[in-house]
């Protein structure tokens, strides 16, 4: 994507050295029939831009553990955790009984509308996050956003305020949303909004990790958000959203870089803005995962547009209008 002078400039703002990244894409692959697409989550078609060597793997690896360890610590910098943090969700065992009162309760979150979604977040008690927390933080912005942005769980001032992402990573978000031409708005033109909603409604103690039981029993009310938005890309920020919707401990350097789907909707992996604060250089990276991101909504919204002149064509021939038209 060949950046403006404007992007330059906004991305200057954000703190990021100015550079042009060496992406080139693929030709756009077939889009899936309505019907085919797989209802769960699966690395899809996109390949990476360029090869990854051994030595980026390994490099890649290395970074996530620094991006596992830096965001913890981030998380953990306000308040020491009770309980030391845990692995990847993914890799933990989840108790039956918890995933089976989670699938009953996700048939009725399922059939809620906003109100009632608002409403059922607002008064959950499923899970033991609500002793603690000040008030539930539900997500904020567009409700038919067409970019969705999925974080982990709300901090100290998240709790405070009942807003996700409005504290020190929340601005950088915010910088990073705003060199794209987005923001968190709830009125507007959908193009240009986002909704942000995180995998945990309730804050953590001490800012600790998400619990696996606690992501489970969350999970419905992330689902019927991304339901209700029906977004056109999401990206998920950080360990614990590519978890939650990837079902995949893979680390974010590996997963980063290429479209994976959520529910048929394409999905792009980054880095979460707190890591971002204390890794500089990692900025560009996930500057780049969001350049990807304009281009994969860029390149659907033309092959919607190839779609819809095929169909309107298809139903003139059927009526004999496009003949009647091209007749001399
Ligand atoms: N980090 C998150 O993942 N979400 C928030 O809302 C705040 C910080």
């Amino acid at each position: 994507m060949p950046w403006s002078e404007r992007h330059r400039a906004m991305l200057r703002e954000m703190g990021l050295r100015v550079w042009q990244p060496a992406v080139t894409f693929a030709p756009a692959p077939p889009r899936p029939r309505a019907g085919s697409e797989t209802p769960q989550a699966v690395t899809a078609d996109v390949p990476a831009r360029r090869p990854t060597l051994d030595r980026d793997r390994d490099r890649d690896r290395d970074r996530d553990r620094d991006h596992d360890h830096d965001h913890d610590h981030d998380r953990l910098r306000e308040a020491p955790p009770a309980a030391p943090s845990l692995p990847a969700t993914a890799a933990l065992p989840i108790d039956a009984a918890v995933v089976e009162a989670a699938a009953e309760a996700a048939e009725a979150v399922y059939r809620l509308d906003w109100p009632a979604l608002r409403e059922a977040v607002a008064s959950c008690r499923a899970c033991r996050l609500c002793e603690g927390r000040k008030q539930t933080v539900f997500g904020v912005g567009h409700e038919q956003a067409h970019w969705m942005i999925v974080g982990e769980a709300p901090g100290a001032q998240e709790d405070e305020q009942g807003e996700p992402f409005v504290g020190a990573a929340g601005q950088l978000l915010d910088a990073m949303l705003r060199a794209l031409g987005l923001d968190r708005s709830a009125t507007g033109d959908a193009a240009e909004r986002v909704f942000i909603a995180n995998t945990l409604k309730c804050r953590p103690p001490g800012n600790r990790n998400p619990q696996p039981d606690e992501m489970q029993r969350c999970e419905p009310f992330l689902v019927r958000q991304i339901q209700l938005v029906r977004p056109r890309i999401i990206l998920a920020m950080g360990r614990f959203a590519v978890q939650a919707l990837l079902r995949t401990s893979e680390p974010i350097g590996r997963l980063r870089g290429r479209a994976h789907r959520y529910q048929g909707v394409p999905l792009v992996v980054t880095y979460h803005p707190a890591y971002l604060l204390r890794n500089l250089p990692d900025k560009a990276r996930a500057w780049e995962d969001l350049c990807l991101a304009a281009e994969l909504m860029a390149r659907n919204a033309v092959a919607s547009a190839a779609d819809s002149v095929i169909a309107s064509e298809a139903t003139d021939a059927t009526t004999g209008a496009a003949g009647e038209e091209r007749r001399p």
